[in-house]
């Protein structure tokens, strides 16, 4: 039987990530081919916090089964920063290329420079709450590299990789990322329903 999801994001490149990952028995509903497209507010203080929230609006609004992904960019230097602000780092209003510099900047003389993206994915299905996470290690490069992806991904560089994730055609970023672990735990979990 085919499963219907809502993802309940505006961003199209989460969606443009998440779509080659799906099986061809779930059928993903963006938010705007329901013809809705606020922004969903997320003022929590954690990545779950915010993937709950997400989840819990549009469950409210249409009362269907959907899930939301929060993600934050952590450095070790930085204490965890820009975490769960990693959208407006750089200030309210900003682009992710100002994040991107503000971080650069930041870190412009640290020499360690372990890095982090985590994914909380909050499902709502039948009603329940469920939490899945994904995290990919790595390191801040010292610039920009590659044209791929979006966001932080021209300065971060997974381990045991030669190429930033900006560099990685999308089906290479796929089979590490942050996104993609939490995902894969979700669809496991989805198998058994
Ligand atoms: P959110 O999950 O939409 O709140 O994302 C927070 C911030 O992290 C945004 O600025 C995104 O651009 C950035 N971000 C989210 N996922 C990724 C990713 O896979 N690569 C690079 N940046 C990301």
């Amino acid at each position: 039987m085919i499963q219907e999801l809502i993802i309940a994001t505006q961003n199209k490149h989460k969606i443009g990530e998440i779509k080659p990952l799906f099986p061809s028995n779930i059928k993903l509903i963006a938010l705007k081919d329901l013809n809705f497209s606020e922004d969903i507010p997320e003022t929590g203080a954690t990545l779950v916090e915010n993937a709950l929230q997400k989840a819990r609006f549009v469950y409210k609004k249409f009362g269907r089964n959907c899930f939301a992904d929060d993600t934050g960019f952590e450095i070790s230097a930085l204490h965890g920063r820009p975490g769960v602000y990693s959208a407006r780092y750089a200030g309210e209003g900003c682009t992710p290329k100002d994040n991107v510099r503000k971080v650069l900047l930041e870190m412009k003389d640290e020499s360690q420079r372990q890095a982090r993206f985590c994914t909380v994915i909050a499902l709502i299905f039948d009603g329940i709450e469920y939490v899945f996470e994904g995290e990919v290690l790595g390191e801040i490069l010292c610039a920009e590299t590659g044209g791929e992806g979006f966001g932080y991904d021209p300065i971060f560089k997974p381990a045991h990789s030669n190429l930033s994730f900006a560099q990685m055609p999308l089906s290479e970023k796929n089979k590490i990322s942050h996104r993609a672990r939490a995902l894969e735990k979700m669809l496991e979990f989805l198998k058994t329903r």
